[in-house]
C-alpha cells in the first residue's frame, strides 16, 4: 500500500517571519491528516527555523535542489550531507532547474546519487515542455529522464524515491493537466521503471502529479489510483489552500 505524500515546494518566496507564520499555522492544521506523509520545502535559509517549529509533530521537511558533491570548494552550493540531518526529501530535476539553470540529465542523475549517498530520499521531478507534448513526444521525453536519472542505481534505492509528474506547461500557469494525463503517465512512469526493479516493486513506488494544484482541482488527481500525491507550489503558500489539498489525499 503506498502511503499519499503531499509537499509543498515554496520556490523562492517568503521572508523568514512570513515562513515562520506559514510553518506555525500549517503544524496546526497539518496534524489531523496522519495518513497522509505532508512535506514542507522551504527556501534553504528556513530549514532551520522550520525544523524548530516542526519539532515533535510529523510534519517533515524538504530541500529544493542541492550539489553533486558532499563538500568542497563550491561556492555557493549547498550539499546533500548538509542537508540530509534536517530533511527526509530533496528535490532533484525541477524543471525550473533544468529548463531556467540549464541542468542537465547528467547533472540531475548525480544529484540524485548525491542523495541517496546521504540518506535523504530523492523527489526526481520529470515532464515534457509544451512543445514536445504536441510533437506527441511526451512519454519518450520522461522515459529519457528516468533511465538517466535511475542508470547508476541499484533497484532498492530506486525504491526510496518518490516520482513526481509536473508537465512543464502546468507549472506555475494555473493550466494544470488533466486527471488523465496525469493517469496516463503514472502507468508509463511505472511501466518504464519495471525494467529497472521489475513490475511489482516498480508499483511501489509513489508517484506525484505537479503543476497548477490547488483546493478546487487537487481531487481530480489525488482520487486516481495510479496517483499517490501531489507536489505543490503556489498554492503551498496559503495554508488553507494546501490544508485543504493536504484533505483531499487523506
Ligand atoms: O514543484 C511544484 C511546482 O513546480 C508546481 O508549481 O505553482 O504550478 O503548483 P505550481
Amino acid at each position: 500500500m503506498r502511503k499519499p505524500i503531499v509537499a509543498g515546494n515554496w520556490k523562492m518566496n517568503t521572508s523568514l517571519e512570513e515562513a515562520r507564520a506559514l510553518a506555525g499555522e500549517l503544524r496546526s492544521t497539518l496534524s489531523a491528516y496522519s495518513t497522509v506523509e505532508r512535506v514542507l520545502i522551504p527556501p534553504f535559509p528556513w530549514i532551520v527555523p522550520l525544523a524548530d517549529i516542526l519539532d515533535g509533530s510529523d510534519i517533515v521537511l524538504g530541500a529544493q535542489d542541492c550539489a553533486v558533491e558532499d563538500q568542497g570548494a563550491f561556492t555557493g552550493e549547498v550539499s546533500a550531507r548538509m542537508l540530509a540531518p534536517l530533511c527526509r526529501y530533496i528535490i532533484v530535476g525541477h524543471s525550473e532547474r533544468r529548463h531556467i539553470i540549464g541542468e542537465t540529465d547528467e547533472v540531475v542523475a548525480a544529484k540524485l546519487r548525491a542523495v541517496l549517498r546521504n540518506g535523504a530520499r530523492p523527489i526526481l521531478c520529470v515532464g515534457e515542455l509544451l512543445e514536445e507534448r504536441e510533437r506527441g513526444e511526451a512519454r519518450a521525453v520522461v522515459e529519457r529522464q528516468l533511465q538517466s536519472a535511475f542508470a547508476d542505481v541499484e533497484a532498492a534505492d530506486v525504491l526510496r524515491t518518490v516520482i513526481a509528474y509536473e508537465p512543464v506547461w502546468a507549472i506555475g500557469t494555473g493550466r494544470a493537466a488533466t486527471p488523465e494525463d496525469a493517469r496516463e503517465m503514472a502507468n508509463w512512469i511505472r511501466e518504464v521503471l519495471a525494467r529497472h526493479v521489475g513490475a511489482e516493486a516498480a508499483n511501489e513506488i509513489r508517484v506525484q502529479y505537479g503543476g497548477s494544484v490547488n483546493a478546487d482541482n487537487a481531487a481530480g488527481f489525488l482520487s486516481l489510483p495510479e496517483i499517490d500525491g501531489a507536489l505543490v507550489g503556489g498554492a503551498s503558500l496559503k495554508a488553507d489552500q494546501f490544508t485543504q489539498i493536504v484533505e483531499r489525499a487523506a
